[in-house]
């Protein structure tokens, strides 16, 4: 499974990038706001930092503006995935840009049904918001298995990616489902990697390394 890390603040991103832990990135206008800075801006960092897809969203919701919007992001940078949420303009919008040879994310996706219609419109990445789901008392991982079996029956090449990922669980029982990539917040990246006994066990050898006469 491929790891995004999901997040616009470049010091989560290059932290990441360093550990070599992270395949790509993604971006949306919640977390772009975050950061106070201006959209291209923060891309252009992100592209210097990652050498992979980076997703970065459109705001439009007409079908000319999003078409307009995309071109734009996608001349900034060659990884540049365009996002584009998970609407009828948007399917055409991604039918357009998918012929234009223009990646596109299709984002907001809660139902089989609407994934199975973004792969058709030629999606390059579905993104399932599984904490989304599970917030209004439904599973998100369910959808997840929904779209990996349903893209996996027809040849559908769309890829799985799981967005919307809270903590831990989210993770591995993406990777065991088969998803193609999550993408996962900075602060749950380093939850993956924790663990007690990790901890205690380097407190010993360190400490024991101490008593060790020199030589
Ligand atoms: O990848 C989509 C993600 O940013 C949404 O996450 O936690 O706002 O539902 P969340």
């Amino acid at each position: 499974m491929q790891i995004f890390i999901d997040t616009a603040d470049i010091e989560e991103i290059r932290d990441a990038a360093a550990m070599g832990v992270i395949d790509g990135v993604t971006t949306n206008p919640s977390l772009v706001a975050k950061t106070g800075r201006p959209f291209q801006e923060v891309l252009v960092d992100i592209c210097e930092v990652v050498d992979g897809p980076i997703s970065a969203e459109v705001v439009a919701t007409d079908y000319e503006g999003m078409v307009k919007e995309a071109r734009v992001l996608a001349k900034m940078h060659e990884n540049i995935v365009v996002k584009i949420p998970l609407i009828p303009e948007g399917l055409k919008a991604v039918r357009t840009l998918t012929d234009e040879g223009i990646r596109t994310n299709v984002t907001l996706c809660f139902s089989p049904t609407q994934g199975l219609l973004a792969a058709k419109a030629g999606a390059t990445y579905i993104s399932p918001f599984i904490g989304r789901i599970d917030d209004i008392a439904g599973n998100g991982m369910e959808l997840v298995e929904q779209l990996v079996t349903i893209y996996q029956n027809y040849g559908l090449t769309t890829q799985v990616l799981a967005a919307s990922i809270r903590h831990p669980v989210h993770a591995v029982q993406a990777s065991l489902i088969g998803a193609d990539v999550a993408t996962i917040p900075h602060k749950v990246i380093l939850q993956l990697l924790k663990h007690p006994l990790t901890d205690i066990g380097l407190e010993r050898f360190l400490a024991d390394a101490k008593k060790i006469p020199a030589g």
